[in-house]
Formats: C-alpha cells, sequence, structure tokens
C-alpha cells in the first residue's frame, strides 16, 4: 500500500513508519517537525489547503494514497493552554479525515486514547477489565478532543459507505530505555495508577496499526491498544480490589494481565504484543 503516516516524527510515528516500511509498503512521513527527505514532508495540518494537497499528491514524494494513519496530534494536556491542545487536534482531525474523503482513501487508521474512557479512572468503571465499550467519558480537554473524533468519524463512514475508519485507542505509549523506571516502582500500586497500570510498547502499537490497515473493513471500528501485562508486580486482581472494590471483575484474571482489555485485537486482528517491560529489561 501507499501510506502517509501523520506524525510521523513522533514517538508512535517513528515506530510506526519504521514497522509499515519493513512489511513493503511505501510509506511517506507527514509532520510539521522533521528534516525533508524523500520519504518525508513536511506540513501543517491544521492548514487545509496543506493537507488536502498533501494528500492529494506532493511533487517527488506521491501522486495518490491507499491509506492514511493518522497521529499528528499534541498528546497530552500541559505543555500548551487547553484551548491550543483543543484547536491543534481537532482541526487536525478535521483536516485529515475531510482531505481523506475529498481525495477518495478509504483506509484509516487513527490514534485515539484511552483518555476517551475515562482517564485518569478517579470515578470506577462500571466494570473491569475495560473494553471498547466503555467509549465517551472524558475529564479533559484532550480527552474530550479524543471523543469527539471518535464522534466525527463514526458519521463520516456514514456518508461514504467505502469507508473505513479505525480509531486505535492507545493506553500510555513507551519505548526502549523507559522500561527500567517500571522496576523501580514495580510493587507500589499508586504508580502510573491514572492509567490504570497499562502502558503499551511504540513497537506493538506499531503492530496494531499494521493489523488494523490489513484488516480494514468498511464502517467505523475501535479498538484498545495496550501491552499484555500491567507496569507493576503486584496480581492485576489485587490491584482491580484495591482501587475499585464495588467493581465487578468481568472475566478471571492473569496474574499480572492487564485491565486495559486487548481480547478484541487479539481476537479480531491476531495482536501479540511482543515488547513486555519484564522482557525487555532482562534482555
Ligand atoms: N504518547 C502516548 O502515551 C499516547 C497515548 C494515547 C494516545 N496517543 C496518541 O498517539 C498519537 C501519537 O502520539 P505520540 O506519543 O507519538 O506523540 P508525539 O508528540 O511524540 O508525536 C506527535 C507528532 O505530531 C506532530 N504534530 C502535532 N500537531 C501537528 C500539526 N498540526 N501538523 C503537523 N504535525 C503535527 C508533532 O510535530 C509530533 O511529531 C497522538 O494522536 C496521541 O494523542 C499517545
Amino acid at each position: 500500500m501507499r501510506i502517509a503516516v501523520t506524525g510521523s516524527s513522533g514517538k508512535l510515528g517513528r515506530a510506526t513508519c519504521l514497522r509499515l516500511r519493513e512489511a513493503g509498503h511505501a510509506v511517506l512521513g507527514l509532520d510539521r517537525a522533521g528534516q525533508p527527505g524523500f520519504d518525508f514532508s513536511m506540513i501543517d495540518f491544521t492548514d487545509y489547503g496543506q493537507t488536502l494537497d498533501g494528500l492529494l499528491g506532493i511533487t517527488a514524494r506521491h501522486d495518490g494514497l491507499d491509506a492514511i494513519v493518522h497521529l499528528a496530534a499534541i498528546p497530552v494536556n500541559g505543555p500548551v493552554p487547553d484551548a491550543t491542545v483543543f484547536h491543534n487536534n481537532m482541526i487536525t482531525t478535521f483536516n485529515v479525515m475531510h482531505a481523506a474523503l475529498r481525495a477518495g482513501i478509504d483506509n484509516i487508521v487513527y490514534a485515539s486514547s484511552i483518555t476517551a474512557m475515562g482517564f485518569p479512572f478517579a470515578e470506577p468503571p462500571a466494570y473491569l477489565p475495560l473494553d471498547e465499550d466503555s467509549g465517551g467519558r472524558s475529564n479533559n480537554t484532550y480527552g474530550m478532543v479524543k471523543v469527539m473524533e471518535e464522534a466525527m468519524a463514526g458519521q463520516l463512514v456514514r456518508r461514504r459507505p467505502s469507508l473505513s475508519i479505525t480509531a486505535l485507542r492507545f493506553t500510555n505509549v513507551t519505548q526502549q530505555g523507559e522500561y527500567q523506571a517500571f522496576a523501580d516502582r514495580a510493587g507500589d500500586p499508586a504508580y502510573r495508577r491514572d492509567l490504570m497500570w497499562s502502558y503499551v510498547d511504540a513497537r506493538d502499537g506499531a503492530q496494531l496499526i499494521d493489523l488494523a490497515l490489513q484488516h480494514a473493513e468498511p464502517g467505523f471500528e475501535v479498538y484498545n491498544v495496550a501491552a499484555s501485562d500491567t507496569g507493576l508486580t503486584v496480581p492485576s486482581v489485587d490491584l482491580a480490589r484495591q482501587a475499585f472494590p464495588d467493581v465487578l471483575l468481568r472475566k478471571e484474571l492473569g496474574e499480572h494481565e492487564t485491565l486495559m482489555s486487548i481480547d478484541k485485537a487479539v481476537e479480531r486482528l491476531g495482536y501479540r504484543p511482543q515488547h513486555l517491560w519484564r522482557d525487555e529489561l532482562a534482555r
């Protein structure tokens, strides 16, 4: 496939470009930061003219695309004012999705977030593990945009029956070099409690993006993206019982099984996380 990756200079974008190129796709990175080269062009996606032109074609780069992986966003609240997060992320996603529609691109995979499912989980969830039906609950501006983007994607596929949009609800994206910090506080239930102790290595995130592109079907679909384990050595059932004593546990949990359910991606897409922090530190 000819694939454009927005946000290609970022943490997830770099791992995604690598993975998709290794799989044999023609991959063009697009970002407002980075060094232009044969496989990368600079675009600010808040500008619709740049976005539409960039998806229709770029001389010496591409003359049409089969798919878009949309990762460009400010990935957190705080570094800039909330209104800036809203304006950048919401307009960027509208521009990319709308331009894709205009350009006739039918396969969009994009990054949503667990912030659309109630992060930082101060209120108890309805049940655990949290699955894809737990969406539509945000507690901050960044998360509100993720909820609104999912609503927008659901409407866009109604307008073009051939269009496939896949939202991947990433939890905290991690990479090599970050796992010693996990080990240092592995017995502390307060550590990364707001993430429900979940994480996902950027390479596994890229694996799921690759799988979602391959399995795209017309319509809108949502998948959680997490590692298969938590970041702690405390058994998952104890974490759940202590933090959320009244919450229904809907399955018997493995010793360190994630509370951010990945069953849907495992069953439907064949997702198999390969980069778990315990193994990475042992390597
Ligand atoms: N990092 C996480 O823990 C995490 C968790 C859940 C979801 N996500 C989502 O995953 C995606 C990628 O996150 P990341 O961790 O790689 O972030 P990152 O900050 O490392 O990368 C994001 C990239 O997007 C680019 N970008 C932002 N706005 C842009 C615009 N208007 N035009 C062009 N480029 C723009 C930035 O320059 C940057 O290179 C985002 O949508 C983020 O919301 C990330």
